[in-house]
């Protein structure tokens, strides 16, 4: 960085210092009316300008693109490491100093908006997305996206391109680690709690940053699981599944939706004018802004249904992408579009007032700068605790034969495998920010815990090593599954077995006999059915984040009753895919008798490894019938209230996380077998008796019918409670009219 601008103080850039004929600089009027007095001075270019996303922006090589204000937001750039290196005292200096073109430099002096992926956490890491929703805790996922909003700004970001609310039931499409699972429910609520978390009630607060749901829409069910591939799915489908958790976000007030890679039955989300105008912006209301994904409209010719990257702006601009990320199509010809008449110049006018209106409501115009940051990004008591508490409740007990949890104060611990003295592969997927140095690794947490003198550590090889240690601790654990570079964007598998080499160590490991504890990392359901045979006990845990040792410990030492839920149902093995809640019934009904197995598979049965919503704990909890308050319902109104007693009948507190599922029985168009409506955990105490209380209303039961329009339908409904997917107690309800 050289010949650059001293950054200036956040402080010193008032609204004062202005040209008084920009009379949209003055934050007392409306932000539409500022708005629109902004546009009534842009010409067509300077308002193409900002629909065009540079990444990487250089504040030298692009001077000139900023003074003439044909740059109008930055992708990854951010104050302490834009250019990718870690020297924060540059890279500060880095953000301002763009931004200074653009505001000092420019004619009309438009901010910038500078974007980044801020997905779980910035640089205080937390679980992977899959591994927050295994929480089914909307306040903890808030308060990491809150803490991730503070920590980002420090660094000049005032967008990240999060939440992903892409259902699926593909565990081998690697992005599954970076949704919030396979139901619409979770996923939403999820979503929303994120929104608010890095939104809060005002996207402009200093501390807060806008949010972006992505990727609009049915990005999750590309097909084989392979990452950006055709997705062929009906409308009906979408809207009963897939484009809820968007609505929910949307309803939350996202600020901004990405448009996904995938076509959608042949028509690629970048030009899916129905989906996006008709649906986003028209039936919803939503009026943020439409982002393109990376190169998204350029590949609209590599998807073969544009001539050029004019013809794909052409599409794209007419489908409602209102900001271009990084292909150069619309920066290079809408004007020339709107110009020649194949543009209407009324859609760019509607995609700028978007883009401005999100610049007016994040402040932009009132503190463009960094400036000197106000404090530290870097991990600190507080931001630990939160990640801590997230790593905790990701934590999935999946099988436990009493081995756990292990008595912290006699023993001797052997601990094992590839993820041992690990630091950034514990950190997951989508960290641009995130630094393994920041990392509690297991080892150094069971050290603090047990003293060298208790604990054996061998290296990550596991082999030989870790073998011949077996015998001289009283328990194992061994540290197995992936590294996050096997999960994530476009890393994708074609088998959801554990990585090479990792089942034969454990069979040797168990083979000894003693008792042996499988903790696995993962982004995504694996094939555990021998690790479950192998192990005493196993818990998936995600990617937990930088607190992924402490929460180990805890968890393992008992100071902590596990409680994470599975988001996404694990399948037998890879050839089950896809197995999920969202199965629909057939001609002939999957039971557990011989006949009803008719046209499965002869080689195997077709039930799931572990449902979606299993998670055991340290203590057992016993469900009473539900009890509903109405056996009917009214169409028009009100709400019945289900009650459900859960009893702690073991000897530990812990969180129960009771869980609502319904069935439509007789519906215009299949539904479901099961499908999660609501949940409530309860903290109970050893011998404590608690009551799950939800208020049910007609309007939860609403679908899309054989129109595709909103319906609800009268008559029964089955209601079950229960620990997970495919147990509970079931009651009927009656809609009626
Ligand atoms: C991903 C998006 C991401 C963008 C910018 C794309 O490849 O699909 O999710 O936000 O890159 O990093």
């Amino acid at each position: 960085m050289t010949g650059s601008p001293q950054a200036a103080p956040a402080a010193s850039r008032g609204h004062s210092e202005r040209p008084s004929q920009r009379p949209w600089l003055d934050p007392g009027l409306p932000v539409a009316e500022r708005v629109a007095l902004l546009m009534g001075a842009m010409t067509l270019e300077e308002k193409v300008g900002q629909t065009h996303q540079v990444a990487n922006i250089h504040p030298d090589d692009d001077a000139d693109a900023l003074r003439g204000a044909r740059i109008g937001s930055s992708l990854f750039a951010s104050g302490a490491t834009g250019g990718n290196e870690r020297d924060e005292g540059v890279l500060a200096f880095n953000i301002d100093a763009a931004q200074r073109h653009a505001v000092e430099g420019s004619r009309l002096g438009v901010p910038l908006l500078f974007g980044r992926d801020v997905i779980h956490g910035h640089r205080t890491v937390f679980p992977i997305p899959l591994g927050l929703a295994a929480a089914w805790d909307e306040d903890l996922v808030e308060r990491a996206a809150t803490t991730a909003a503070r920590e980002a700004v420090v660094d000049g970001v005032a967008w990240t391109f999060a939440p992903m609310v892409d259902l699926s039931e593909e565990p081998r499409w690697g992005r599954v680690a970076e949704s919030l699972g396979e139901t619409p429910v979770l996923s939403g609520r999820m979503a929303a709690a994120m929104v608010r978390g890095f939104q809060g009630a005002d996207p402009g607060h200093p501390d807060r940053i806008a949010a972006c749901a992505k990727h609009f829409a049915g990005y999750g069910l590309a097909a084989g699981g392979r990452d950006y591939d055709t997705v062929s799915v009906g409308e009906n489908t979408l809207r009963n599944l897939h484009l809820r958790p968007f609505r929910a976000a949307v309803d939350a007030g996202v600020c901004t939706v990405m448009a996904a890679f995938n076509d959608v039955d042949g028509i690629p989300m970048h030009a899916h004018r129905h989906l996006l105008r008709d649906v986003l912006k028209g039936e919803w209301g939503f009026d943020g802004v439409v982002v393109a994904d990376w190169n998204g409209i350029g590949q609209l010719v590599n998807q073969g249904v544009a001539a050029d990257l004019c013809d794909a702006a052409r599409q794209a601009i007419e489908a409602g992408v209102d900001l271009d990320m990084s292909s150069g199509s619309y920066a290079a010809h809408l004007a020339e579009l709107v110009r020649s008449g194949e543009v209407d110049e009324a859609l760019v006018d509607d995609a700028v007032r978007r883009i401005l209106t999100l610049k007016f409501r994040l402040g932009l115009f009132e503190r463009p700068y960094v400036g000197e940051p106000p404090r530290a990004n870097a991990p600190s008591a507080q931001t630990r605790e939160v990640a801590r508490a997230a790593a905790e409740a990701a934590h999935v007990l999946v099988s436990n034969n009493g081995v756990l949890p292990l008595d912290p104060s006699s023993g001797t611990v052997h601990l094992t495998g590839p993820f041992v003295d690990a630091g950034e592969e514990l950190l997951g997927t989508w960290t641009l920010d995130g630094r393994g140095e920041d990392v509690v690794s297991p080892a150094a947490a069971f050290r603090a815990r047990l003293g060298a003198g208790r604990l054996l550590v061998t290296d990550g090889r596991f082999s030989d090593r870790a073998v011949q240690q077996v015998r001289n601790a009283d328990v194992t654990v061994a540290l197995l599954g992936e590294h996050p570079w096997r999960s994530g964007e476009a890393n994708s598998v074609s088998d959801i077995g554990l990585p090479a080499g990792q089942l034969d160590v454990l069979r040797r490991l168990a083979r000894i006999g003693k008792p042996l504890v499988a903790v696995v990392y993962t982004g995504r359901p694996l094939e555990l059915g021998e690790v479950m045979d192998l192990a005493d006990a196993v818990l998936v845990v995600w990617h937990p984040g930088v607190e992924a040792g402490n929460a180990l410990a805890s968890v393992v030492f008992g100071d902590t009753s596990p409680h994470g839920r599975l988001p996404m149902t694990f399948p037998l093995t890879t050839g089950h895919i896809p197995t999920s809640t969202h199965q629909r019934p057939t001609g002939r009904l999957v039971g557990r008798d011989e006949d009803s197995r008719l046209g499965r598979y002869l080689d195997d049965l077709v039930f799931p490894r572990l449902p979606f919503g299993h998670g055991l704990t340290y203590t057992t909890f016993d469900y009473g019938p539900p009890r509903l308050s109405s056996g009917e319902l009214s169409l028009t109104g009100g709400e019945v209230e289900l009650e459900v007693d859960v009893t702690n009948s073991g000897d530990r507190p812990a969180r129960e996380v009771v869980q609502l599922y319904f069935r439509d029985p007789v519906a215009e168009v299949t539904r479901p077998l099961t499908e999660l409506l609501d949940w409530e955990a309860l903290v109970l105490l050893p011998g404590e008796k608690g009551v799950a209380r939800f208020a049910v209303t007609a309007e939860q039961f609403a679908y899309f019918g054989r129109d595709n329009t909103a319906r609800t339908d009268l008559g029964e409904i089955v209601l079950r409670v229960g620990p997970d997917a495919l147990r509970g107690g079931t009651v009927s309800l009656r809609v009626t009219a």
